[in-house]
């Protein structure tokens, strides 16, 4: 619904979801959010169980829960604390309640989206942005099974990745590396591939940060300061933001992240039409969402709003043994405060993820502390006077997964320029290799914890998106294994070299790091705020200084976004630049299978590289600094992001989106487009929902809530049971009848749901296949094997009622490996969703002129796309110029 919108059409929708009588109580913004965008109040809170899909779950679910205690339910719905472990002692990141008596275990919840977090004998695979940078998607999906397979290996429950949002809005953002690239298209193919090759494996998944964690400055409340508000608008949000959750809530995700940030001034975690109205109603998701880390910040609130499971459980201030659920919640069921059905459904909801995924068959429990790398240690590390414990049993489930994580950095790396054919390099070449990025850390590469340093090679960001790297294989080692010829040196100064020979060249490592606000790293808070999109350590000068002595240099930049790179790139003797983004653990071999050919490199930008950090609008280009009260980031730029708006602008970037060169080169031709699907403006009407698992709604005997006697709590630990007396008293209160105080358009008349939901992801008819294009792929080159990526982007009819981006991704494939001469055919698709836009007033998902010429264009890049493809004719032309 209406995110930002005229009134008239926040009225309208109102009608639509049947909001509460008192409307002008309810559509104002709020204090500081810009006048238009409204967080509108959306209950109740649409119980699970009503996809086809998930029946089976639910059914077994509700058999189980049925069974529960008032505290048992309440139990796991939350963390035992922040560092609290698990009844073995063995604390992961995050650690639920458990319901013993009935077989349901505590859950394990772990980071990071790259591989097994703050443990030992596991891959660090290379970073979301990375395997974005592929675009290839059997390579997503198998880099998605092995992380899968190690969370297993070590007995963790919830996987928490994969990074879907942000969606790298600003180039500045800290955490964009975690997820797959600036488009909504390309991070829900590597969001979905994750969440599908994970949950095979028998791990949930978890889709984060739902939605607008765009920047890391600001993003937190405490009890000081609000978190940042991202100011959207309904068709913004839907076009870009929550696409890539709906594809991975279309894929299954058990789970989902709220974010810690608020939209339109709703906190993530307690906003009712984000996880209610949006999540789970209009994208049908059937599994259980949980708070970020110390976001939680009401009891009754956030049940309402459709959080279940509040991450770590303690309130924002953690430490103190408190809640807002766990026992809060327990009280605020027995008071009547929060309704018995909220409860039955998040219980439900946690209860049926764990079966869809068949964690109730052989799962193991987990064999790691995050606390800790000595075998025995505290088995509740927060209660300071714990016990000890085997907490260590060093599994190693790396398995011979180093290839696939090698296989990711090398298909990723990007050649961004090449000229005189300087790549691939000869090893009888002699080779000067400057910067401190070339190297491994020499204090080790895991010196800083959660990597909040940029010592040595970076192979990933800060914060929690990383893991411990088993080793790292780096570059310069790589290098050393190659050729003998070979000088280093380890400075980010240019060093005085004697005077150079023609048969030098020189390889310069430059990099640029950002990470989670949690840190600060170098003067960068998360974000890049101080080192903004300049190479780091002066690597820019290092470049320039290494330029006017040797006349044939190679850059190799490690990065987890765009840089500028004009104050060298178009220096005669920087020949070649290759951007191997953040490559894990494997630096150093994928790199040099590229450097010296025994590959062409395939990787093509997640983003664009533009020429000036104020190409981009200010909303975009800036981040949002300090503001009393709460900070307002508004997305003034609306679609246009990234290429969207570069294109708009006809501003022309150094290296647009999808840009890559090879060592060959490629033809699109043959193309040829059939039409699947006829379409008319709007979809076939939705399913209506299956019928969900039903409970007494009585209000449990206060007996359900009692500490057991004798019970010994830990200190600090978060129980669910409340003293006898508490319990007894709750019970008291809710027979006084006294109604809590409910939020402004509370109700509790339930929904049939909005016309663009219908199945997980939203209205199944969304992906029906409209057009099928096919080109054959030629490698036109004579000496070279190589991959190619044929892009597939929309353009919509002219003359439509919306404003559209010139050409928007839909689709890609690679080829495999083609010999000289040799080709292949690929096929990319564009669904109804694909050629719809989102229609504010009727609020689904309507194709503008379906009898209309749309242009499915097919290219090498977004400013390279040589083939177009007319919806009205059925016809192709080749050879065309770009449009952009
Ligand atoms: C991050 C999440 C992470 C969680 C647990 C939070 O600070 O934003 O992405 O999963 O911590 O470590």
């Amino acid at each position: 619904m209406a995110f930002g919108a005229s009134a008239h059409v926040i009225l309208l929708s109102l009608c639509v979801f049947g909001a509460p009588s008192h409307a002008s109580d309810v559509v104002r913004p709020r204090d500081a959010v810009p006048s238009g965008y409204v967080a509108l109040p959306y209950y109740p809170a649409p119980p699970g169980g009503w996809t086809n899909d998930w029946s089976a779950s639910y059914a077994k679910a509700r058999a189980l829960v049925e069974e529960m205690t008032l505290a048992e339910k309440t139990n796991i719905t939350a963390g035992s604390g922040i560092f609290m472990g698990k009844n073995y002692g063995i604390p992961c990141v995050g650690n639920t309640g458990s319901a013993l008596r009935l077989g349901f275990p505590q859950l394990c919840l772990q980071d990071s989206a790259l591989g097994v977090a703050s443990t030992d004998n596991v891959t660090a695979f290379p970073a979301g942005i990375t395997t974005g940078a592929t675009w290839d998607k059997s390579l997503i999906y198998e880099r998605a099974v092995a992380i899968g397979q190690e969370f297993r290996g070590k007995g963790v429950n919830i996987y928490l990745g994969p990074t879907v949002g942000p969606l790298g809005r600003k180039p500045l953002g800290g955490r964009n590396w975690e997820g797959f690239g600036a488009d909504p298209v390309l991070q829900a193919i590597g969001g979905a591939l994750t969440v599908k090759g994970v949950q095979e494996q028998g791990v949930i998944a978890t889709i984060k940060h739902l939605v607008g964690n765009e920047q890391e400055m600001y993003r937190m409340y405490n009890p000081l300061q609000s978190g940042y508000s991202s100011n959207l608008d309904d068709r913004t949000m839907h076009e870009l933001y929550i696409w890539p959750f709906a594809e991975g809530v279309r894929a299954g995700a058990a789970s989902v992240m709220s974010a810690y940030n608020a939209i339109n001034g709703s906190a993530c975690s307690q906003n009712s039409y984000l996880l209610n109205g949006l999540l789970k109603d209009e994208l049908g998701f059937q599994g259980f969402v949980m708070s970020d880390w110390l976001s939680h910040m009401s009891g009754v609130a956030s049940a309402l709003a459709g959080l279940d499971m509040d991450m770590p459980g303690d309130t924002q201030v953690p430490l103190l043994g408190s809640s807002y659920w766990m026992y809060e919640l327990t009280r605020s069921v027995l008071n009547g405060s929060v309704p018995v059905d909220r409860l039955n459904d998040m219980a439900t909801r946690i209860v049926a993820a764990w079966y869809q995924t068949g964690q109730d068959k052989d799962y193991p429990p987990p064999n790691f502390s995050s606390n800790t790398h000595d075998p025995y240690g505290l088995l509740y590390p927060a209660a300071l006077l714990s016990p000890t414990g085997l907490v260590n049993q060093y599994v190693n489930v790396q398995a011979d997964h180093y290839k696939i994580a090698r296989k990711v950095a090398q298909d990723a790396i990007t050649l961004l320029k090449n000229d005189d054919d300087l790549l691939p390099l000869s090893n009888s070449s002699s080779f000067k290799v400057f910067g401190t990025d070339a190297q491994v850390n020499p204090d080790g590469p895991n010196a800083c914890g959660n990597r909040a340093c940029n010592k040595g090679t970076l192979g990933m960001g800060w914060g929690s998106g990383v893991a411990d790297y088993p080793y790292m294989d780096g570059p310069i080692d790589a290098i050393k294994r190659r050729t003998r010829n070979v000088t280093y040196y380890a400075t980010d100064t240019f060093p005085s070299v004697s005077a150079p020979s023609p048969d030098d060249v020189a390889i310069v490592f430059i990099s640029s790091d950002s990470g989670e606000n949690s840190f600060t790293v170098e003067g960068n808070h998360g974000d890049r705020d101080a080192s903004k999109l300049a190479a780091w350590h002066s690597g820019d000068t290092l470049v320039q200084k290494a330029a006017a002595k040797y006349s044939n240099v190679v850059v190799v930049v490690h990065t987890v976004g765009p840089l500028i790179l004009e104050k060298w790139i178009d220096l005669p003797s920087v020949k070649a630049v290759l951007f191997a983004h953040l490559p894990g653990q494997e630096a150093g071999e994928s790199l040099t299978n590229v450097l010296f050919g025994d590959v062409s490199p395939s990787g093509h930008l997640p983003y664009s590289i533009t020429k000036a950090a104020g190409d981009l609008p200010d909303s975009v280009a800036n981040l949002k600094g300090f503001a009393l009260g709460q900070v307002q980031d508004t997305y003034t730029e609306g679609l246009y992001i990234d290429y969207r708006y570069l294109n708009k602008k006809s501003i022309k970037p150094r290296y647009a989106f999808g840009h890559g060169l090879s060592y060959t080169n490629f033809t699109f031709t043959n193309a040829s487009i059939r039409r699947v699907t006829q379409l008319g403006s709007t979809p076939p009407s939705r399913p209506p929902k299956g019928p969900t698992p039903s409970y007494p709604t009585d209000i449990p005997a206060a007996s359900e809530a009692y500490y057991p006697d004798g019970f010994n709590a830990i200190w600090r630990y978060l129980y669910s049971w409340l003293s006898k007396a508490d319990a007894d008293a709750a019970t008291a209160a809710a027979a006084k009848g006294k109604p809590y105080p409910y939020p402004d358009g509370y109700g509790t008349e339930p929904k049939a749901g909005p016309p663009a939901g219908g199945g997980q992801g939203g209205n199944p008819a969304l992906w029906d296949v409209a057009y099928e294009v096919t080109v054959t792929v030629g490698n036109a080159g004579d000496r070279r094997a190589g991959r190619a990526v044929a892009q597939a982007y929309v353009q919509f009819p002219e003359g439509i009622a919306w404003d559209t981006p010139v050409v928007q991704l839909r689709d890609f494939e690679k080829t495999a490996e083609l010999r000289p001469g040799e080709a292949e055919a690929v096929t990319v698709r564009f669904t109804r969703k694909d050629v719809s836009v989102w229609d504010t007033t009727t609020q689904d998902w309507v194709v503008p002129s379906p009898e209309g010429r749309y242009r499915f264009w097919v290219g090498g890049a977004s400013d390279r796309l040589e083939v177009a493809c007319y919806s009205d004719t059925l016809t192709c032309e080749e050879g065309l110029e770009s449009l952009v």
